[in-house]
């Protein structure tokens, strides 16, 4: 017996090698942690289970039965993280530079399948060559088996990629269909055709950094939702993540023991400057709301003039869309309306209630706006809130003008609870821009245009550019006192927290896309 347990025991110790040390080296050396050293990290101590440890590829072709790594580049199994389960796999970069065999990616659906099995989420650490280049089509066919099981358990347990080397190809795509994608500053990147093919097909010279690296996805494509220093800042990023998320869509994310004393915050008093066009930071009313240090932001550096986040409120997970003032005047576009749309879907998926802050001035003009399609794009938003049953509640602190006060959560399309501030100005449009049009005769005929334009401004902002005529319709059920917002919150979550809606039997809708 003491035979074979050695002979276990010297295969665990190669499983262990991954691709030996000199490819460890060099691992460390491009300031990377290896898959094992990630996973290490990430788990709870001592949590982790493996699964297929001893596989192996199956190709005979250019040679490679001779090279042959225990694992095949990919360490899959499960763990818990602050206690709570979930699967994970991790490329290893130091076999085949983590590229994707028939073998690697069975060993991948594999704890897929397990994870929906188990409702537990799952983690994937991506850092792949790509497509195992001496197999051909069944390493195209793995990926496409990983596709269709992303696909499959969409909506049913949280998936979250961190991207922590290249991730070049139809790899990516398993990324994208995921719910959260990170990625890991100056060391990750991942585009569909990398420097040298734009090159030749677009004449464009770019470096992998500039063309698919943290800082483009993180501002300008949105592919990534999140971006860190370095891997031990992108598995923190990722653990906390997960703490505002439910094990799977059956389930409500953990409360967090809070103790209620803070309810009433007067700093919201402050915020809203007397000159409406003066912007204002929208964080600092989500900071005046929710419980100390909660936020959690999504996409942080993409369509600044929204934001989206998590955030808790008493202990419990909200999740939280905001118009931004700081930036474009808190307008709604393109990417922010997608934005919103993406992160409203993930949250009802999960059962995680919405709070909407809105101060809208409208929709974005203008022809690079209309001819990439904000009519469908600013649709996607209206179509996720409509269809969210998760608790939803919407405060206007300021603006909400337009088709944009409809789209931002509004009583009409079924949120649950409507507040204003004393300072909303729910209209069709600013005072200013209102007049011009309904008064254009009069202000035209008038000795002094001037004095009348800012006659008719102020008749018109005295009776549409507040609150009370949405009141008096019961478009909006309180107007709150600033700082009691937080108080208004917590006994209305409160009161929805068993809301439930009955859905009528079809397939699916059919979300502008
Ligand atoms: N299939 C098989 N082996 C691969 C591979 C792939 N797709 N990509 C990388 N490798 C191997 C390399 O042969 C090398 O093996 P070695 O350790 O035995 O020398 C090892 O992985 C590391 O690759 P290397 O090129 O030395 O690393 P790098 O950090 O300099 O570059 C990449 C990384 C990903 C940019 C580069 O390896 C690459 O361009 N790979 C091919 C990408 C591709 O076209 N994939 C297929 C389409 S999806």
């Amino acid at each position: 017996m003491k035979e074979k347990i050695d002979i276990l025991n010297d295969k665990k110790q190669q499983a262990l090698l991954g691709g030996g040390e000199a490819r460890i080296q060099k691992q460390h050396e491009k300031k990377k942690l290896t898959a094992r050293e990630r996973i290490q990290y990430f788990l709870d101590e001592g949590s982790f289970e493996e699964i297929g440890m001893l596989v192996t590829h199956r190709t005979t072709d250019f040679g490679m039965e001779k090279e042959q790594y225990y694992g095949d580049g990919v360490i899959t199994g499960y763990g818990t993280v602050n206690g709570r389960p979930l699967y994970i796999f991790a490329q290893d970069f130091t076999v085949f530079g983590g590229a994707l065999s028939e073998t690697h990616a069975e060993k991948i659906c594999k704890v897929m399948d397990l994870a929906v099995k188990a409702g537990t989420p799952m983690i994937g650490l991506n850092d792949s060559g790509g497509a195992r280049i001496q197999e051909g089509v069944k390493s195209l066919g793995g990926y496409a088996d990983i596709f269709y099981r992303n696909v499959q358990s969409s909506g049913v347990i949280p998936q979250i990629s961190a991207i922590m080397g290249p991730c070049a190809g139809g790899a990516v795509y398993s990324p994208a269909m995921t719910d959260f994608t990170m990625m890991v500053k100056d060391t990750s990147y991942m585009f569909v055709t990398g420097p040298n093919v734009v090159k030749t097909v677009t004449n464009e010279n770019v470096t992998s950094e500039e063309l698919g690296g943290a800082s483009a996805h993180a501002t300008k494509s949105g592919v990534a939702h999140i971006t860190s220093d370095n891997d031990v800042a992108c598995l923190e990023d990722l653990k906390q993540l997960l703490s505002y998320l439910p094990q799977n869509n059956k389930e409500k994310a953990p409360k967090i023991p809070y103790e209620l004393s803070d309810e009433t915050r007067e700093e919201l008093k402050e915020i809203i400057p007397d000159n409406a066009n003066k912007p204002y930071d929208m964080h600092s009313v989500i900071k005046g709301i929710i419980d100390s240090d909660s936020f959690f932001e999504i996409h942080k550096d993409h369509a600044e003039n929204i934001i989206v986040g998590f955030a808790r409120l008493g202990g419990r997970s909200i999740g939280i869309i905001a118009n931004q003032p700081m930036f474009l005047a808190g307008v709604l576009d393109v990417n922010s309306s997608k934005k919103a749309a993406r992160f409203t879907r993930f949250c009802d998926a999960f059962n995680i209630p919405l709070l909407v802050l809105v101060d809208v001035p409208g929709f974005l003009p203008g022809t690079d706006q209309e001819w990439n399609g904000i009519i469908v794009h600013g649709a996607k938003l209206l179509y996720a809130l409509s269809e969210a049953t998760v608790p939803r509640i919407t405060v206007i602190t300021r603006k909400a003008y337009g088709g944009a006060y409809d789209v931002m959560n509004s009583k009409h399309i079924g949120a649950d609870f409507n507040f204003a501030w004393p300072s909303a100005e729910i209209a069709v449009m600013g005072a200013k821009g209102a007049s011009e049009i309904i008064f254009r005769k009069e202000i035209k005929n008038a000795d002094d245009q001037a004095a009348k334009l800012a006659e008719k401004e102020a008749e018109y902002a005295e009776k549409f550019a507040t609150p009370y005529r949405a009141a008096q319709r019961g478009f909006i059920d309180e107007i709150i006192l600033p700082e009691n917002t937080r108080r208004k919150l917590l006994r209305a979550f409160s009161i929805l927290e068993h809301k439930e809606v009955v859905k009528p039997d079809r397939k699916h809708g059919n979300i502008p896309l």
